[in-house]
């Protein structure tokens, strides 16, 4: 997945490195701890072809029937997920289990497979993608194809409807783009087209949005062209201090809505063609609104066969700010604050869980396994270790952000909750496969696959392997120049359920 977009190539004429050996730059801080994980765990660590770095990021889905519906640059492929199947061996009547569901690969793989499967997420264009993408198999081609030939033949009516922004939002399209997309969305409302038609309708005007604007997704951040009026007030005001003015990116022509619209209904109705030839066992498949925190928690134990996700990486991206657009487009407003709190820790602004799911567990009277997990991450010592090393390069003032420090410590005790529900409501024998990089914040090497392995078996999994990517992982500019290069590790953390 392209959670970061640095890669080292494999060089075939150098040994295979699978360790990293040395975890604190300049042995600033403490790394025995991390040393000796690594010692106990090595055994675990294989490098495959079978895996790459195109099969676990969303690459390999752009151009997929279905998968390409609409852009989730943080999604994994869908053949990934048809190996895991096939490796772990799920079977038509095994309810598999996607705690970090996003754009829905684990669940409409799962469907195309005839398994029943549950996702959690909590982004609402993830749960459109889902609602329009679960439908392939339902939609009218007759119907999509005359509304293909409305389209190029009409013109949607005025309307006073604005796009709602978001302040981040602002100045994102131009004009005139603007008011056709409000009158392309009215119109497709009020049309005399089925439901599912409208929600593709609905798909489709969302995946343009980046598209037809002035920005572009960038990891961490929306970049903006430079013909946007925000840039344009904003080097105003630079200028204004005797600074000099930011460029800005340029996207070009941008398409019109009409044309990226149609240029997208054709590709799917292609696809739906296609996929409606096939003949589908029937299964069951479902999208959890919520925070997997607290679904997790309230779930059947002993339920599932099986869990193939791939959390938000501990690498600061911001998903309600990459998906900005999207998520105002369908009227998210302020309830945007909460969508970006409830994340799992990946971010400098995200605060502690921990309170409200105590009381949260207390409610369901399940205080003792509240505190049972809480242990399990307090006295893990590879944590503490970490939580350590960054406090001390913090005093150095080597962290520009004191939110790192936090959201490391967060992302691993929430994720700890999340491995300990998945250990308690798996059937005993059900394969775990979770995808996550490894990073480095001021020079301290956090090895996420071991780290998080070593949080599972205390939780009571058994690790069964660690899959790295042939393609490490590169470094910031910024980590670069200062603390050298070092390739971190890609990987797919396979637990097992005794
Ligand atoms: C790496 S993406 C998963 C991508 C997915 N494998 C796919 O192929 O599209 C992680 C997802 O977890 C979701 N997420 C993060 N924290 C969550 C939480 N606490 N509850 C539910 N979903 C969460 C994010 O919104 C994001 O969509």
């Amino acid at each position: 997945m392209t959670q970061l977009s640095f890669f080292f190539e494999p060089d075939k004429q150098q040994p295979k490195i699978l360790t990293q050996g040395v975890f604190s730059h300049d042995g600033i801080g403490e790394d025995k701890e991390r040393i000796t994980l690594e010692e106990n765990y090595k055994h675990l660590l294989e490098e495959t072809d079978e895996f790459n770095r195109q099969l676990v990021s969303f690459q390999a889905n752009k151009t997929e029937t279905l998968h390409s519906w609409i852009k989730y640059r943080e999604g994994f492929s869908a053949s990934l997920v048809d190996l895991l199947i096939k490796k772990y061996k799920f079977e038509p009547d095994d309810i598999i289990v996607d705690p970090f569901a996003g754009s829905c690969t684990t669940l409409l793989v799962a469907k195309m497979r005839g398994i029943n499967a549950v996702g959690i997420e909590l982004l609402p264009h993830c749960h459109l993608a889902w609602e329009a993408k679960s439908r392939a198999f339902d939609y009218s081609v007759k119907e999509l194809q005359k509304l293909e030939k409305i389209i190029h033949n009409a013109l949607p009516p005025n309307t006073t409807k604005t796009f709602k922004h978001l302040t981040i939002t602002k100045t994102a399209f131009p004009p005139q783009i603007e008011k056709d997309l409000m009158q392309y969305s009215e119109w497709f409302q009020n049309l005399e087209i089925s439901t599912n038609t409208k929600i593709l309708c609905q798909l489709i005007l969302t995946s343009i949005l980046e598209e037809i604007s002035y920005t572009r997704k960038d990891g961490q951040y929306l970049r903006w062209d430079g013909r946007a009026k925000k840039i344009q007030v904003y080097n105003q005001n630079r200028l204004a201090k005797g600074k000099k003015a930011i460029k800005g990116i340029n996207k070009g022509d941008l398409p019109d809505v009409k044309n990226a619209f149609l240029t997208k209904l054709e590709k799917i109705i292609t696809d739906i063609i296609e996929l409606q030839k096939e003949q589908l066992s029937p299964s069951h498949q479902q999208l959890i609104k919520g925070n997997t925190l607290f679904e997790l928690a309230t779930m059947k134990k002993d339920h599932f066969a099986g869990v193939i996700t791939s959390p938000p990486y501990a690498n600061r991206y911001d998903y309600t700010r990459t998906y900005a657009l999207e998520l105002a487009f369908l009227d998210i407003g302020d309830e945007i604050f909460n969508l970006r709190q409830e994340q799992l820790s990946c971010t400098v602004e995200n605060k502690s869980k921990l309170n409200d799911l105590e009381e949260f567990y207390k409610k369901i009277g399940q205080l003792d396994r509240f505190n049972s997990i809480s242990e399990v991450i307090q006295n893990n010592k590879v944590l503490s270790e970490i939580n350590t090393a960054l406090v001390k390069r913090m005093e150095l003032n080597e962290i520009n952000n004191k939110g790192v420090l936090p959201m490391i410590n967060q992302y691993f005790s929430e994720l700890t909750f999340v491995f300990a529900e998945l250990q308690r409501i798996c059937k005993s024998g059900a394969y775990i496969a979770f995808v996550n990089d490894n990073v480095r914040y001021a020079g301290e090497i956090i090895p996420v696959d071991l780290l998080s392995t070593n949080l599972a078996e205390q939780v009571g999994f058994r690790p069964v392997k660690v899959f790295v990517l042939p393609q490490r992982k590169g470094n910031s500019s910024q980590q670069m120049s200062k603390y050298g290069r070092v390739a971190l590790r890609k990987s797919i953390t396979i637990w097992q359920k005794a």
